[in-house]
């Protein structure tokens, strides 16, 4: 059944925001993909987080962070203390960009013409729920938010301004966690990446 969303929740049916995006054609990732993934929160969310693109799941499911990403992502929020049906999350790019082999369907890091593209989106959302604070997880997120995407490790932790006039907070990405063999450096990560989230979440409050 479906779930029941606040009335403020977007981007639902209600809006038309997800049907226009539905039918994207901006860029050639739509050909590959299964759906266009929206970004899912309360409109009035004080805090946006963005990643990067929907992975696997998220093409198959439609909605944003909810595979193995996600799964770091929610264990951050939690550790942080801020509850994840308070955040719009979304991503800079809307559609599941990848190369198949075998069965497998791996992932590939948008290039800057995507998200060049897709950035329209990205604005028409960051317009309407109008965030406090902007969070950009990763590298193409903050290609996205700031037109640079460089160095994002060196930059974690600092406020930069977005280039839709408001305050964006660079983070590192959950996957780059996930893709780190070394377990105490992983702690680390996840260290720096609750730290982030609850600083924030600070801002935003
Ligand atoms: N990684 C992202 O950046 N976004 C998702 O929605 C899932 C994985």
């Amino acid at each position: 059944a479906a779930e029941a969303l606040a009335p403020d929740h977007w981007s639902g049916p209600q809006d038309g925001f997800a049907a226009a995006l539905a039918g994207c054609t901006r860029c050639p990732l739509h050909h590959g993909a299964t759906q266009a993934v929206p970004g899912d929160g309360p409109a009035t969310a004080a805090l946006m987080i963005v990643g990067e693109q929907p992975g696997d799941l998220e093409d198959l499911q439609g909605r944003p962070f909810v595979g193995p990403a996600g799964q770091v992502l929610d264990a951050a929020l939690q550790a942080a203390g801020v509850p994840r049906a308070e955040v719009y999350l979304t991503n800079a790019v809307k559609h599941f960009k990848y190369v198949t082999r075998g069965k497998r369907r791996i992932h590939q890091r948008p290039n800057t013409s995507e998200v060049h593209h897709c950035r329209w989106w990205l604005e028409a959302e960051l317009a309407r729920v109008r965030p406090r604070l902007v969070l950009a997880l990763g590298a193409t997120a903050a290609l996205a938010l700031t037109g640079d995407g460089a160095g994002v490790m060196r930059r974690r932790g600092t406020l930069e301004r977005g280039r839709h006039g408001g305050d964006v907070l660079l983070s590192l990405h959950p996957a780059h966690i996930l893709r780190t063999p070394d377990a105490a450096e992983q702690d680390r990560l996840r260290a720096d990446l609750v730290a982030d989230l609850a600083a924030a979440h600070r801002i935003a409050s």
